[in-house]
């Protein structure tokens, strides 16, 4: 899998070399590009952004550099010439879930387009509309200062699902979102030792009885969704 992320601070992107996701490009699993959208400007003051047609606050993207960088990246064959996807994330995009993380990890190309200011000029996107799919994508009801750190939650989401990046790849089955799970969160984890600080581990834990302790965590999964995200139950 080829990524592809545009940004104006591609300091942002330092720690994709650690951890699961750096281990993942060592090995080849996953090609990360990171690219300064300065390289597309043309006068002395690298301008990317500008004041909003309508009034109102804030400065917006300009279409300019944008344009010329998506162009550049496409001329950059895909693997197998699939077409790519563009990936834009902002707070009134769509949301961001498992599921899509699961249907870009089967994609042979995502470029991240990383918005800052009031966004970036609407038409980047609809011109991009005519040369590859285009997604724009929010992490949740909140609004970060750009894209970058929703690029950074996405990519490490998409490339922990890709064949060969996690040890075990029995942990993607039961985790919280993963498919089939009937959307239940995840039940609570335990590890040694025994008693900590006065605190025990659940009794059916230590029994050994696996039909007990599946039953046992069924049912804190479904109390612990109850409790915390009841719009999941449906
Ligand atoms: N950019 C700014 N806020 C964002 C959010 N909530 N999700 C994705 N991208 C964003």
């Amino acid at each position: 899998m080829r990524l592809d992320i545009v940004t104006i601070f591609p300091e942002y992107f330092g720690p994709l070399q650690l951890s699961l996701v750096g281990k993942a490009i060592q090995r080849g699993l996953v090609d990360v590009g990171v690219h300064d959208l300065r390289r597309w400007t043309h006068d002395r003051h690298r301008t990317v952004d500008d004041t909003p047609y309508g009034g109102g606050a804030g400065m917006v993207m300009k279409p300019e550099p944008w344009g010329e960088a998506l162009d550049e990246l496409l001329l950059d064959p895909t693997p197998d010439q699939a077409e790519p996807m563009l990936i834009v994330p902002t707070p009134s995009g769509e949301r961001f879930t498992q599921e899509y993380a699961h249907e870009w990890a089967a994609e042979k190309r995502l470029i991240f387009a990383c918005g800052r200011y009031e966004g970036i000029d609407a038409r980047v996107m609809e011109h991009a509309a005519s040369r590859m799919r285009v997604r724009e994508v929010s992490l949740g009801d909140y609004v970060l200062n750009g894209g970058e750190v929703a690029v950074l939650a996405m990519v490490e989401a998409i490339v922990r699902l890709l064949p060969g990046v996690l040890g075990n790849p029995a942990s993607l089955v039961e985790e919280s979102h993963a498919p089939g799970h009937d959307h239940l969160l995840e039940y609570p984890t335990y590890t040694k030792p025994e008693t900590w600080r006065g605190l025990g581990v659940p009794e059916v834990l230590l029994s050994g009885h696996h039909g007990e302790v599946a039953k046992w965590r069924r049912a804190q999964a479904e109390e612990r969704t109850r409790s915390r995200r009841p719009d999941l139950l449906g």
